[in-house]
């Protein structure tokens, strides 16, 4: 395992996923992580990364001098090499470098680290104080035409530095250059594999279970279906799934979910059929934030009664955590703007132990590991689709009626999304129903009724997003359709707004 010590870098997370790439098992964790925590994980290797402060800032972050005496190989990038620099004894300029971006590297002597790599090569570097002396022991590997000093290595003691992000794809060489510090430095292998992951993933869940119950509350979304079925393989029959369907779901989406589980499994699943309740509760409700309550503690409480006969023996919920949900940096802004709600408003109200078998993937590991198990390509691939579902993309009152709109014309988009092979390049597409009507004309006669608006979105997280520039025909094909084929709608209309400062959901 590599650790990754954030500095608070932007590409801090980015290291941990290259090392990932590589094939190795990485984990990020805060720069002031305590030493002892450190040394209890028994990381083959520390990775520095770099960070937005100047090693000579006022209160800039440093670390524990016992972190370099821990025996263990390090790779310091950009402020993790400055403070590697200045930790060990060498001299650091405190004048931003001039170079921003990309530049020419000249390896003045591979050493290990640019072993393999060509004597010139393009580089991504940042703003930052520079290396004016290398430590003692220490041998200068890289210059670029402006900085004496970008790279410089003490092979003895495995310690590395480099004034650029070897893990962006700018530069040229990062990848070889990141393995050679794996591979080479810290000894690690490249097993961090699909099925790797399963087997280990499996052994946890059995050693933390045992022979108790556990139940899981599935969403319908890639997460939650994908740590039901590594719990069913470590335990079987103990588990239970519960699979909540409060009506506010898209078309066929159910029917989906149960057929993907039903073939696929043998997990005992629960299908709670609650649509009546929410809507009932919903009736003449239209402020978003209302919506998101009553959704979410009805929730909760479906959850609860169907689960309680269950959940009387059961000591475990199972959750589709995310490792982008746990880590710091990565908490999401959106919760603070909307209240948002999933699966996850459970155990503060349950009295059960949380099974999270995903905590250290990313989404992109999770879709692998999800094949790997064998599930339908719909389900691995399935763009993320809000806890409160079509409620919140339904503006106003939500009836049967109205769902029913939306549920067509999100079909006609998602078919014809899907037909022109963008499914996967988007983060998300959905349609959304306003609470308004316009004129229009259908053969000679007036129409008077809903129009509907396409949103596509391309993120990387969902905390920022751009409008998808779909093509011009594509869009003809979904106007011309979902005004044909769905009843009450007579005008499409497209979003063209980013986030910020819109939000990707319109409620
Ligand atoms: P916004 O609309 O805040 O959404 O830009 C960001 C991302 O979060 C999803 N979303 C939710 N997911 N429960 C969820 O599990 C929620 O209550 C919820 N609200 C929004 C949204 O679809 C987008 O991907």
């Amino acid at each position: 395992m590599i650790l990754v010590l954030d500095f608070g870098g932007q590409y801090a997370q980015l290291i941990a996923r290259r090392v990932r790439e590589a094939r190795v098992f990485s984990e990020l964790v805060p720069y002031d992580t305590p030493l002892e925590e450190i040394r209890a994980k028994e990381p083959q290797g520390i990775i520095l990364s770099g960070g937005p402060n100047s090693v000579y800032g006022e209160g800039s972050p440093r670390v524990d001098d016992g972190l370099w005496d821990l025996g263990v190989p390090m790779l310091g990038i950009c402020y993790g090499m400055q403070l590697m620099a200045l930790n060990l004894g060498g001299e650091v300029e405190a004048v931003q470098i001039r170079e921003y971006g990309r530049s020419d590297l000249r390896i003045k002597e591979p050493g290990l680290l640019f072993s393999g790599t060509p004597d010139e090569q393009t580089a991504w570097t940042s703003h930052g104080d520079a290396v004016l002396a290398a430590p003692e022991g220490f041998t200068v590997t890289a210059e670029t035409p402006s900085v004496p000093i970008i790279a410089f290595e003490d092979r003895d003691k495995t310690r590395f530095g480099v004034q650029f992000h070897a893990e962006v794809k700018h530069t040229e060489y990062g990848m070889e250059i990141l393995k050679n510090f794996l591979f080479e430095a810290c000894g690690a292998a490249p097993d961090w594999t699909p099925v790797n992951i399963i087997t280990d993933a499996v052994e946890r869940i059995r050693e933390q279970i045992g022979d108790q119950r556990a139940i899981c509350g599935l969403s319908g979304g890639v997460d939650s279906a994908t740590a039901a079925m590594l719990v069913h393989r470590a335990i079987g029959d103990n588990l239970t799934c519960v699979f909540v369907d409060h009506g506010l779901l898209r078309h066929n989406e159910a029917e989906q979910v149960i057929e993907a589980f039903g073939e696929n499994s043998d997990v005992p699943l629960v299908h709670v059929q609650a649509q009546r309740r929410f809507l009932d509760r919903l009736a003449g409700v239209t402020d978003p934030e209302a919506k998101r309550k009553i959704i979410g503690e009805e929730f909760i409480r479906t959850f609860e009664e169907e689960a309680g006969k269950i959940a009387e023996e059961a000591t475990f919920l199972v959750q589709g955590t995310l490792y982008s949900d746990v880590i710091e940096s990565g908490t999401r802004d959106a919760a603070r703007i909307k209240s948002h709600h999933n699966v996850g408003g459970l155990p503060e109200v349950m009295d059960l132990d949380l099974v999270e078998p995903l905590r250290n993937l990313f989404k992109d590991e999770v879709r692998v590991v999800a094949a790997e198990l064998g599930m339908p390509e719909r389900m691995v691939w399935r763009q993320p689709f809000p806890g409160p579902g079509l409620a919140i993309r339904v503006i106003g009152d939500v009836t049967e009626e109205r769902l029913e709109i939306l549920r067509r014309a999100d079909f006609v988009l998602q078919d014809e999304i899907r037909a022109a092979g963008l499914y996967r390049d988007l983060w998300q597409s959905f349609a959304v129903l306003p609470a308004i009507h316009s004129v229009g004309v259908m053969g000679d006669a007036r129409t008077y009724a809903y129009p509907v608006v396409i949103r596509a979105v391309t993120s990387d997280d969902a905390m920022t997003a751009d409008w998808a520039r779909l093509p011009h025909d594509l869009l003809e094909r979904i106007s011309n359709r979902i005004i044909n084929e769905v009843p009450g709608v007579n005008r499409v209309a497209l979003d063209i707004t980013s986030k910020p400062p819109g939000t990707i959901e319109w409620e």
